[in-house]
């Protein structure tokens, strides 16, 4: 299918409409956005020296238009025909491949990242079409070209839709993050769970974030709890934007950046952290051990890992442990997400004992 199906499509629809002279248009166009009376999706007219709104409700309208001098009347204006998914965008897909057409993707600041299905492959630039035309707030389509791999967590894309670029900035739960979608890892997806360990630290804690990435867990953390965070990231280019992300927050009196691999910068930061942050499902429990060097006696560890379940993570994280010889006096459990039908993400939020002694403090 070409693009040319997906054109923008419009018609005449008759509208309650306020007409007002050209030189206070703006002003009463401000004022009814700010109403919330202005018809969105159809344009406004020129007639002569006036200029014409279609409203959405003309009783509440007629007091605004009295204060503006303007006329209340109805007139033929031309609609904008948005389609309300995805789904109705690609009418012309084949009935047969309909039920693969994605309902949702990942949005990260403008861009929104879709799993193509690979026999909608032939239709996928209609596709990223559609989804700027369903969700106008999308400036950029892209599409997966394949897993997330390697060391840094990296996914390859392909171009879709709307601009040409990776970059962009998404906002979470009140703060702000500049990245570049394609050169690090990023999911909107762990929102609510960077909320939920947001809501556990206390103020005076100090955090250790071994995988920091472009900065989620440590600036959320430190903006809205002020506690101290040490934020360790490998990736170059994710640990360049979680500086700027740190500056960018207001938080580089509370946030350490350190570009380097977590075991090896656990030898020398001083430790004793009340609650270590190991986001890294495919390799955490490798980062244990380095991680107990540094914790304080009761902290918290927070240990993501891909798993057939909850319970499954609960007995691998349980097992390393034991190895390790930690006495553990509480270990919660739950999913964050699931991954595809027999795989999930799980955190298990471990409470070390007390008896267990940490490296001393290196004081070097
Ligand atoms: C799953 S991502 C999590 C990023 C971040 N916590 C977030 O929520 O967006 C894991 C991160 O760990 C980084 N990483 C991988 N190996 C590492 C290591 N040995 N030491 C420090 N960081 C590492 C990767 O580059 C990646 O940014």
């Amino acid at each position: 299918m070409g693009l040319g199906d997906l054109e923008h499509r419009t018609r005449e629809l008759e509208m309650a409409c306020v007409a007002v002279g050209r030189e206070r248009a703006e002003e009463l166009r401000r004022a009814l956005i700010r109403e919330g009376l202005l018809v969105r999706g159809a344009r406004p007219r020129r007639e002569g020296e006036a200029v014409l709104f279609p409203v959405v409700n003309p009783d509440r309208a007629s007091e605004l238009a009295e204060r503006f001098g303007a006329r209340l009347g109805s007139f033929k204006f031309e609609v904008e025909e948005r389609p309300r998914d995805i789904k109705e965008a690609l009418k012309d897909v084949p009935e047969e491949l309909r039920d693969l057409i994605p309902s949702s993707y990942d949005v990260v600041g403008d861009i929104a990242l879709v799993h193509v299905p690979e026999l909608l492959w032939p239709y996928r630039l209609t596709l990223g079409e559609a989804i700027t035309r369903v969700n106008r707030s999308i400036k950029v389509v892209l599409g997966e070209a394949g897993p997330i791999s390697g060391e840094f967590r990296l996914r390859q894309f392909e171009w879709l839709a709307g601009e040409r670029r990776t970059f962009t900035v998404h906002r979470e739960n009140g703060c702000e993050f500049e990245l570049d979608v394609a050169r690090v890892y990023f999911s909107p997806r762990l929102s609510g769970e960077r909320r939920r360990v947001v809501s556990l630290v206390r103020c005076q804690e100090r955090v250790l974030d071994m995988f920091a990435g472009v900065g989620p867990f440590a600036i959320e953390i430190a903006k809205h709890r002020r506690a101290s965070v040490t934020a360790i990231e490998l990736n170059p280019e994710a640990y360049s934007y979680l500086l700027r992300n740190i500056e960018r927050n207001k938080v580089s009196k509370l946030v350490e950046a350190i570009n380097d691999d977590a075991r090896r910068a656990a030898k020398y930061l001083p430790g004793s952290y009340d609650r270590i942050v190991m986001n890294y499902p495919s390799g955490s429990l490798d980062f244990l051990e380095a991680a107990i060097d540094v914790s304080a006696r009761g902290s918290t560890l927070h240990v993501y890992g891909f798993a057939s379940s909850p319970d499954d993570w609960r007995w691998r994280v349980t097992e390393r442990l034991s190895e390790l010889s930690v006495k553990v006096d509480d270990i919660s459990v739950r999913k964050v997400r699931e991954v595809s039908a027999a795989r999930v993400i799980a955190v298990a939020d471990v409470r070390v004992g007390n008896q267990h002694s940490s490296r001393p403090v290196n004081l070097k």
